[in-house]
């Protein structure tokens, strides 16, 4: 099949054979036959929700919701949009995510602006947030929370929870520029950016000047987890897309994840909390290494929908805040 064809050269149809009134070319066409045709090429490029993308990729071109698109299969669109959708298709089928050709992701009940600097946010990770301010409910309104999300790329975990509470105060680290000039907007679209400092650096280090230490009440990540090794395992979206520097977290994955579990016993407050990401099989590793560490208690791990254990939830509880206690009792 003539996939190769340009959708920027007029007369050239993007997939199918001649004569096909689906097949995507530059001339008028109806958008019950682009969305046909999109389908078709998306399908033979081996995209599995095919019909879905395609549904997707011409309601945003349209600026209508996918569900309404079938109320406006009889419009026609002049063969210059009809080339823009071809150009849009042809970039789903070379594997491109669907949220970077939108450029935006929904996460929860926000919609984020998304680039190929930032990882497109996951729904794991919406459960993340659902999570993190749970053992901080019932605080009295006018206790203030100091939150940290290391790593924050498009600024999802740290705009959602600032939406979620006015109570928190929150620092969001990454140590990619784009990301933070991404996540810096995403926070003001949705009205917290005064609520979030952003500081570009390496996880805990940008915090030092705040002084922040023995502060913290809630660390949260969604670190890079992936083994290097598994990179070229990976589906072609996210291995030829998606940041390096967001998905891979050195030889085992778990290169960050120890430096975040380790860092944050300087910045916790007594009794506060961690909550991280992790990947598939991480678990056991993630937990000896947790309790290696001593100050951490009431370690859990949570399953996702697919039944992972993929959030580690733990309570800093340092061995000088035990004597106190235990000196208070007795
Ligand atoms: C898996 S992505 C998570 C992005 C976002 N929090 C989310 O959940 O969609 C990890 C992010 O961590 C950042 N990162 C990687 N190593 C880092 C480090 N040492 N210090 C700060 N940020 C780091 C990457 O740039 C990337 O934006």
């Amino acid at each position: 099949m003539s996939d190769k064809v340009s959708p920027a050269g007029p007369g050239n149809g993007v997939a199918g054979a001649a004569g096909n009134t689906d097949v995507l070319g530059a001339r008028p066409m109806s958008v019950q036959s682009i969305l046909n045709g999109s389908t078709k090429r998306l399908t033979a490029a081996g995209i599995e929700n095919a019909r879905q993308d395609a549904e997707f990729l011409l309601a945003d071109f349209l600026a209508c919701d996918h569900l309404k698109l079938f109320t406006q299969g009889a419009k026609i669109l002049n063969p210059d949009d009809v080339m823009k959708v071809a150009g849009r298709v042809e970039r789903r089928a070379a594997r491109c995510p669907l949220q970077y050709i939108l450029g935006h992701a929904e996460f929860l009940d926000l919609s984020f602006r998304v680039s190929p600097h930032v990882l497109i946010p996951r729904p794991e990770t919406e459960q993340l947030v659902q999570e993190a301010l749970k053992p901080f409910e019932g605080l009295p309104p006018d206790r203030r929370l100091t939150v940290v999300d290391l790593g924050t790329g498009s600024g999802v975990i740290a705009v959602s929870l600032a939406k979620r509470t006015q109570q928190a105060r929150l620092f969001a680290t990454d140590l990619s520029p784009e990301a933070l000039a991404l996540a810096r907007e995403n926070a003001a679209t949705h009205g917290v950016e005064e609520r979030i400092t952003f500081l570009a650096g390496d996880l805990f280090e940008p915090l030092r000047p705040f002084g922040l230490e023995c502060a913290v009440d809630l660390v949260c990540s969604n670190p890079p987890y992936i083994a290097e090794a598994d990179h070229p395992t990976l589906p072609p979206e996210v291995r030829d897309y998606e940041p390096r520097g967001a998905l891979l977290g050195g030889p085992d994955g778990l290169a960050v994840v120890r430096r975040i579990l380790v860092g944050a016993q300087a910045f916790l407050r007594p009794h506060g909390h961690l909550l991280v990401e992790i990947g598939f099989g991480q678990a056991a590793a993630v937990r000896e290494f947790l309790e290696s560490l001593d100050d951490y208690d009431n370690i859990q791990l949570l399953k996702d929908y697919q039944g992972i254990e993929r959030l580690v939830l733990a309570s800093y509880y340092p061995w000088s805040a035990r004597l106190q206690s235990s000196n208070q009792e007795a």
